[in-house]
């Protein structure tokens, strides 16, 4: 979603604010901007992508050693011209550039209006810095600090001003701000991808604070003018893991590098030589969640679809009970809390709106919350009594790949921690921590067969419905394959448990439909089978995921990507890689960019 860059130091701002953008575009995006201030302010803003915007400042005179630039994804207005980020005020002396929402900007741009205020866009952006404008008196941070609190919503911002050069105001609630410190310079950005470059000593604004920036110094203090100390840390992520690397796009670097995420999401946990799994990020609290009640677990997308999994992994190795809800209704349902119910909230990002809403509803009526975060730091993170981070590094490709992995991972982590202090016997711990630890290896091997997924890509890439169907484990990747092959390829797909596609979409099938079915050897082999009999009388098109040496399917299904054999629980960690793949090619030979794909966003900070 919305990216935030801004720069203050000793160099030209320009290159590194454009770079930065270019660092963000992961994110989603439908118009761009920039502001320099060097003797006024000069802002630069247009639609579509960041090529655009170079464009449009090429011969332009936009030399100076301030400005903020910002990637926008259309919420209140058009992705316009003018729409786009940085806004000003009436008088052109301030600018501003927001992630997030002002839900009051209706009431506060009625009382500007009627102030005499002319607004030029339909944002609610474009009301806060009006709002800013109306009550600068030759000192930015004060009238940062007094429009906000007139504020309703979320927001993470960089204020700066014509007649204060050299400076930065930002602030954050609800939408992440870090400040990379430099020598002689700071970046502030909205993600840690725009900062590395320069630097990796970096500040985490929380909620509720504000920063003033300037080219040698820095202070941070809350909304209401109390000094905070903040502590420098070092990032995470290097330039590395943010690079393409030789690969053609981000999606597919990431799927190639599941082995590794796996190994680094496990390392230190899954211990073969003694048997057991370590979590230290839960070593405190293992006595409240040994003794759980339920489990709610809780994400949106893809990792709803991870946590469809961890109700399956929940209730089957640790037998406790486990719904799965999407945060964005578990949260306006006036959800019963009782006493011993402990929240997983799932999130590749930390960031997602509708997530920590649901977290947060969660705990104030008292769950306790623990966290399957992959960012480091972030909100999600930071509002959870414990957790377990992924680990897999960062995810920039919009469909999220490796994170879903990991999620999945640290579910079945958890799962097999408390299992074995429940009802699973050392034995049967043992055999899953030894499948644990070979499974990296086999999801390498089952990546080699992207040539040949490829090709069934391409041959079915024009077919413009598709249904994915699964039983039990399978049926999760099932709905996750199924988003997948929608997100970057735009055709249209359904993932459903395959029991139900004879109560209606069996009306859909014919010698035209492709139907991914996941029939790997499991407790629920021989009723797949039967549905891939179903399909195949109405002359549906079968493609199978299935077990390596399982002959019999080949006679069933028009293509097979073949997976080794693991336990059952631990299935979805392989089947959803030929899926990923799959997804990938028709996309790639459908000519879609699918590292950029329309209209979504990485990361969805509005609910
Ligand atoms: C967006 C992304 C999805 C992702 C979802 C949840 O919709 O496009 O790929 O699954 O957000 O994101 P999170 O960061 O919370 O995992």
């Amino acid at each position: 979603m919305c990216g935030i860059v801004a720069y203050t130091g000793f160099r030209d701002a320009r290159p590194i604010l454009i770079e930065g953008l270019k660092r963000l575009e992961y994110r989603g995006y439908d118009s761009a901007g920039i502001a320099i201030v060097n003797n006024g302010l000069k802002v630069r803003k247009s639609a579509g992508r960041i090529s655009v915007l170079e464009n449009l400042i090429t011969h332009d005179d936009l030399r100076g050693t301030c400005g903020m630039a910002h990637t926008r994804w259309a919420t209140h207005g058009a992705p316009n011209d003018v729409n786009a980020h940085p806004h000003t005020d009436a008088s052109g002396r301030i600018a501003l550039i927001h992630n997030g929402i002002i839900e009051n900007y209706k009431a506060l741009r009625t009382y500007l209006e009627h102030r005499g205020v002319e607004f030029k866009s339909e944002t609610d952006t474009e009301v806060l810095v009006q709002l800013i404008g109306h009550f600068y008196t030759k000192d930015l941070e004060t009238a940062v600090r007094t429009a906000l609190q007139d504020v309703r919503g979320t927001y993470g911002i960089a204020v700066v001003c014509s007649e204060e050069p050299g400076k930065i105001v930002a602030a954050r609630k609800g939408s992440p701000l870090i400040i990379g410190v430099g020598d002689g310079e700071y970046v502030v950005a909205s993600d840690a991808a725009a900062i590395v470059q320069h630097t990796t000593q970096v500040i985490y604004l929380n909620d509720g604070e504000m920063a003033v920036v300037w080219d040698d110094g820095f202070k941070t203090t809350t909304l209401d003018a109390m000094p905070v100390n903040k502590e420098v840390t070092e990032l995470e992520i290097t330039l590395e893991d943010i690079e393409l690397s030789g690969h053609e796009h981000f999606m597919l670097k990431e799927i190639l590098e599941q082995p590794a995420a796996m190994a680094d999401c496990m390392r230190g946990r899954v211990t073969v030589s003694d048997g057991r799994i370590h979590l230290g990020g839960l070593a405190n609290l293992t006595r409240e969640l040994v003794r759980t009640k339920r489990f709610i677990l809780t994400g949106c997308g893809t990792a709803w679809h991870a946590g469809l999994i961890g109700e399956y992994l929940f209730e089957d190795l640790a037998r406790i009970p486990a719904e799965v809800e999407y945060a964005s209704e578990f949260r306006y349902r006036n959800p019963i809390i009782e006493p011993g119910t402990v929240v997983i909230a799932i999130s590749q990002s930390g960031e997602t709106a509708d997530t920590l809403a649901a977290l947060r509803e969660a705990r104030d009526k008292g769950a306790l919350a623990i966290g399957a975060v992959n960012v480091v730091g972030s909100t999600i993170a930071r509002e959870t009594d414990a957790g377990v981070y992924l680990h897999v590094g960062p995810e920039i490709g919009v469909a999220s790949t490796k994170a879903y992995i990991g999620q999945v991972l640290v579910l079945t982590m958890i799962a097999l921690y408390l299992g074995r202090r429940r009802h699973l016997s050392q034995p049967d711990l043992q055999a899953y921590i030894e499948a644990l630890d070979s499974i990296p290896e086999k999801v390498r091997q089952i990546t080699q067969q992207s040539a040949e997924i490829r090709v069934v890509a391409d041959k079915f890439k024009d077919s413009e419905n598709w249904l994915y169907l699964g039983r039990g484990y399978n049926y999760p990747t099932a709905l996750e394959g199924a988003l997948k092959l929608k997100e970057i390829s735009y055709i249209h797909a359904e993932g459903m448990p395959a029991a139900e596609m004879k109560h209606g979409p069996i009306a859909l099938i014919t010698k035209d439909m492709p139907v991914v079915f996941i029939a790997t050897k499991n407790s629920q082999y021989d009723k797949v089978i039967s549905n891939i009999e179903e399909v195949r009388a109405r002359s549906g098109r079968v493609i199978a995921v299935a077990t390596e040496g399982d002959k019999d399917i080949a006679s069933l299904a028009e293509h097979v990507f073949y997976v080794p054999d693991v336990p059952e629980p631990l299935q979805p960690l392989v089947t959803i890689i030929p899926l990923q793949l799959l997804a990938y090619h028709a996309a790639v030979l459908r000519g879609c960019d699918v590292d950029k794909p329309r209209n979504l966003a990485k990361s969805v900070t509005v609910e």
